[in-house]
């Protein structure tokens, strides 16, 4: 038997040979790519052993991270850009439908349900008042009866519930009606950093970037019949808006949040959803 020797540029189509096997035919083209890619950065960045050392402690550190609470590598993900282009990829804009953003790490699942016209924010939340209406339809405009809104933010002290004590605060769960309308009351959302106390703060910082949010209301509407949407409303004129730590800005999504008299603010959005897209033969899920 001759055995092969291997060069810098013959080393990642041999460590893809070993996989030539693999039964799982996208698993395959993943691990295929990944490998390409992943050598070739090794061959442009030329690192030392000390520095692969260093990335390897890096990756280790943000895996000490996690917990049920934390993901950092969900905050990699998103520091990176890596969760908006998956968007990009798999949430396209499509004619009048509103367009998708980052969900982000503080959705929860089984929020309260309220009906329409209720204050998610209970006494006492910090944050100015805020009222917010507008519809849910579909691409040809008809009202969207039954679609679920889940709504949640920080609060006015730029934290969300999970990260302080108390129970769930400042998130709701609406169903819309026959006429697609919707109406809440909240806090005016504020700019605020997202967790920066770990690896991937710390990367913020040595690389020169601010870990600031621009201010937002999130957003997943779903309903029979229609692609579920993940999105965010954001302030008009905050100071992050373009420079947003996950990216995650888009104009459309630019809302006027407007001070009443009496202080209270408002804001108005009609949401348009996408059909569902349709099962095929071989399609994934
Ligand atoms: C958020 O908007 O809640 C968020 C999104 C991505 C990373 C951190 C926070
Ligand atoms: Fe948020």
């Amino acid at each position: 038997m001759s055995i092969r020797s291997f060069t810098e540029k013959t080393l990642a189509a041999e460590v893809f040979g070993r996989m030539k096997r693999t039964p799982d035919a996208r698993l395959k083209q993943v691990m295929g790519s990944f490998i390409r890619h992943l050598h070739a950065f090794v061959r442009e960045v030329r690192p030392t052993p000390e520095e692969l050392d260093r990335g390897i402690r890096f990756l280790t550190e943000i895996g000490h991270w996690c917990d049920d609470k934390r993901q950092e590598y969900v905050l990699l993900s998103d520091t990176t850009g890596v969760t908006m282009l998956v968007d990009f990829i798999n949430h396209g804009k499509l004619g009048n439908a509103t367009e998708s953003t980052v969900l982000g790490p503080f959705f929860v699942e089984g929020a309260p349900e309220m009906p329409m016209g209720a204050d998610i924010a209970q006494p006492g939340t910090p944050g100015a008042p805020c009222m917010v209406t507008g519809s849910v339809a579909d691409m040809k405009g008809r009202p969207v009866a039954g679609a679920r809104m889940d709504v949640w933010e920080a609060q006015g002290d730029g934290f969300y519930d999970v990260q302080k004590p108390g129970g769930l605060n400042v998130r709701a769960r609406f169903r819309t009606g026959a006429d697609g309308k919707y109406r809440f009351r909240c806090v005016k959302p504020v700019s605020y950093p997202l967790p920066h106390d770990g690896p991937v703060g710390k990367l913020l910082e040595a690389t020169g970037r601010h870990p600031m949010r621009p201010g937002h209301l999130h957003f997943k509407i779903a309903a029979p019949g229609c692609e579920t949407l993940v999105t965010h409303l954001f302030v008009k004129g905050d100071r992050y808006l373009d420079s947003d730590a996950v990216f995650g800005v888009k104009p459309s999504l630019v809302v006027d949040f407007r001070r009443r008299r009496g202080g209270e603010y408002e804001a108005k959005y009609d949401f348009v959803l996408k059909p569902a897209k349709r099962k095929t033969a071989g399609s994934r899920r």
